[in-house]
């Protein structure tokens, strides 16, 4: 088989559907898997062609390949990337210096967490290849501890899921100062310098406990080495950024001032650029497409309009879009997307609620999901 067999190949990648990001082995198994093979191209007649054994194999990878199929450079992530290096780079000052932090606030689905972990996992593999997998000081080197929080986590859950990451010991007593203090340990002697922080919106912010946040990060900031890194969803309501008269506002402030906020945006059609955007992220989805009746222009030409109108630009929808109808198309036999076959997928209601609204304006001709000038 010209582009790797899968035997060889499965055994490592199929450990990572079984990953959790939330401790550094997990983490090193995320940063390490090397990138999946695409199944081979077969034409309707090879595929006919193969045994049953063969073929369950086939299938089998093409599940596999299709429910993963990503991520792809998308302006949006290319973008953020850019300007992710900037601040982190910038922030390479001395330790003495508060470092500035950086927060990722958009709505759900638009791919901030998989542009953030992308990110991360460039910047490990970046300070790994500089500087070793050992510290100076004869420590494991984890240039980044990635924490995700979970439903009404406080500010001592937040400091033990860090100690989770770096699997230390002292998870089970203890104050939340005194597993900050074992956190900043690890941070320390591990030289991580990239602390990501993961569905923010989940921490307790009341009024009263948003200052005990805010003062806990300003604490992180200023004693901690690292860059932080938020993500959430509507961390400006919750006053993140906010600068008021109060005093609690005048807390919540100092965040404010040193974060740097950061978007993520859908796919629009309003504009020739957002068109030619939209054929482009289009065309690289077909060609990963591991379907045998393919041809080009299954969708960047004949689905444009529909898989818009059903995603509303969001990639999430657009994503789950594709790769159910892809898992459809193999099961039955079609071996290709049509507009028939995607009406009889279901997504997630968010994007359902929106599209009769978009059906309407491109049948009407209002709107068009097609650049005039098209490249690729
Ligand atoms: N660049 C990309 N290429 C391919 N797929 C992507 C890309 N970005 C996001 N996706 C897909 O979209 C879905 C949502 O992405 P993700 O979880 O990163 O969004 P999010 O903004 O973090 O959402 P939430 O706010 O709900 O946490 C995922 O299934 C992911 O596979
Ligand atoms: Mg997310």
């Amino acid at each position: 088989m010209s582009r790797g067999s899968p035997t060889d190949l499965l055994p490592d990648q199929s450990r990572l559907d079984n990953l959790t990001l939330a401790r550094k082995e997990g983490w090193q198994r995320f940063v390490e898997a090397p990138a999946r093979t695409q199944p081979e191209p077969l034409t309707l007649a090879q595929l006919r062609a193969l045994g049953t054994e063969a073929r369950a194999d086939y299938d089998k990878r093409r599940r596999i390949w299709h429910a993963n199929l990503g991520p792809l450079k998308t302006p949006q992530l290319a973008e953020l990337h850019e300007d992710l290096w900037d601040i982190v780079d910038s922030n390479a000052q001395d330790g003495d210096k508060a470092k500035g932090a950086i927060a990722i606030d958009a709505t759900p689905g638009l791919g901030k967490t998989t542009a953030v972990l992308g990110f991360a996992k460039q910047f490990h593999q970046r300070e790994v290849a500089a500087d070793g997998t050992k510290t100076s000081e004869g420590h494991q080197r984890w240039p980044v501890c990635r924490v995700g929080l979970t439903g009404n986590t406080g500010m001592r859950e937040f400091n033990r899921a860090m100690l989770d990451f770096y699997a230390h010991p002292g998870t089970t007593r203890g104050t939340s100062a005194e597993f900050a203090h074992r956190a900043l340990d690890c941070v320390l002697s591990c030289e991580t310098k990239l602390l990501v922080v993961d569905d923010l919106h989940f921490l307790r912010w009341s009024r009263a406990s948003g200052v005990e946040v805010s003062n806990h990060f300003k604490y992180i900031a200023n004693e901690f080495p690292v860059t932080l890194l938020f993500v959430g969803v509507g961390l400006a309501q919750r006053g993140l950024f906010s600068e008021g008269s109060t005093y609690a506002d005048a807390v919540l402030a100092q965040t404010g001032r040193r974060t740097t906020r950061l978007g993520m945006r859908p796919f629009s059609v309003s504009t020739e650029q957002g068109r030619s955007e939209w054929r482009s992220v289009l065309l690289s989805i077909e060609q990963r497409i591991a379907l045998c009746d393919k041809h080009q222009g299954m969708l960047a030409e004949d689905l444009s309009d529909h898989l818009f109108a059903r995603s509303t630009g969001n990639i999430g929808s657009l994503m789950t879009l594709v790769n159910r109808a892809c898992q459809r198309a193999v099961r039955i036999g079609v071996e290709k997307l049509t507009e028939d076959l995607l009406n009889s997928v279901k997504i997630d209601a968010a994007a359902e609620t929106a599209r009769p609204e978009l059906d309407t304006a491109i049948a009407a001709r209002k709107i068009t999901t097609k650049p005039k000038r098209k490249s690729g």
